[in-house]
């Protein structure tokens, strides 16, 4: 498969409405402040890092450019996304110390032990198989290597409530959310030590309203112009259920680490 025939989720729509909510090159909530929170504590300086489902590039300028990460290499399944997280580090003279790639769903396209740090921001809910993701982020990290990233959970085992599924039908994205047991369950089992993972539901309650507010007040106008009023009307919607199932706790955004053993 070519770059440009790989998967195209995030349309230029809705890649367009999420850049102006969440800034540019992010396609998830907290912008760079929240990448140094889920970082916090770990030196990436010289470190070489995997970002994987690097979707715009904006946490991968910010891992080289505020944390000294030595090479950062961005993959993501969506050709689209990629050229224009490309774009983006040239834009701001990185193009050298970031690497963007294409990659197709599935195993890591990496060695073994090629990496000092494996993260990733609100992406890993795309891939449903969390025991093979974690062992294959248990192998491509070097030992004593971290596993740092945030991603969206499920407050829920089993049955989702009818308000999430109504808001997971609305989102319409491939999603493979798991609960944070379920994911403390597949890094033990990959061999990780030291794992922690803290809910930032609280957070995201208030985010969540502050940014559905922006989208119908301060970008309206903007936004319709731009991805058209239909469109803009449908996203609103979607975050006012999405604002339900947060509420409820049943989605839940988190930040999760683990140590693989030296
Ligand atoms: C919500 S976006 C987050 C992008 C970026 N990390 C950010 O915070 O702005 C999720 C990204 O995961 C990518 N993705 C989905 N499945 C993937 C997979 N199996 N491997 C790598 N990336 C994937 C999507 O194409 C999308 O760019």
């Amino acid at each position: 498969m070519t770059e440009t025939e790989m998967t195209q989720e995030y349309d230029a729509q809705l890649m367009a409405l999420l850049e102006a909510v969440w800034g540019e090159g992010f396609m998830s909530p907290g912008g760079t402040a929240e990448v140094d929170r889920y970082l916090d504590g770990i030196d990436l300086t010289g470190k070489q890092v995997l970002d994987i489902g690097c979707g715009l590039g904006g946490v991968d300028l910010h891992l080289v450019r505020a944390h000294g990460a030595a090479r950062v290499t961005g993959i993501d399944v969506d050709a689209a996304l990629i050229e224009r997280a490309r774009a983006l580090a040239q834009k701001h003279d990185l193009g050298k110390a970031i690497d963007f790639r294409g990659v197709e769903p599935g195993p890591l396209p990496f060695d073994d032990a090629s990496f000092d740090v494996v993260t990733s921001k609100d992406s890993i809910i795309h891939i449903a198989d969390k025991h093979a993701l974690a062992a294959d982020i248990f192998r491509v990290l070097r030992p004593g290597g971290w596993f740092v990233a945030s991603d969206w959970l499920a407050g829920y085992e089993g049955e989702p409530s009818a308000e999430m599924r109504a808001y997971l039908v609305a989102e319409g994205l491939d999603f493979g959310l798991a609960s944070a047991a379920r994911y403390r369950e597949a890094l033990l089992a990959a061999g990780f030590h030291e794992i922690r993972i803290f809910d930032r539901n609280e957070w995201y309650r208030e985010q969540a309203r502050l940014e559905r507010e922006r989208l119908a007040v301060e970008l309206y106008d903007r936004l319709a112009d731009e991805v058209g009023k239909d469109f803009l009307e449908h996203e609103i919607e979607v975050w006012d259920k999405m604002i339900v199932a947060v509420d409820q706790a049943q989605l839940c955004p988190s930040h999760l680490r683990a140590h693989k053993p030296n």
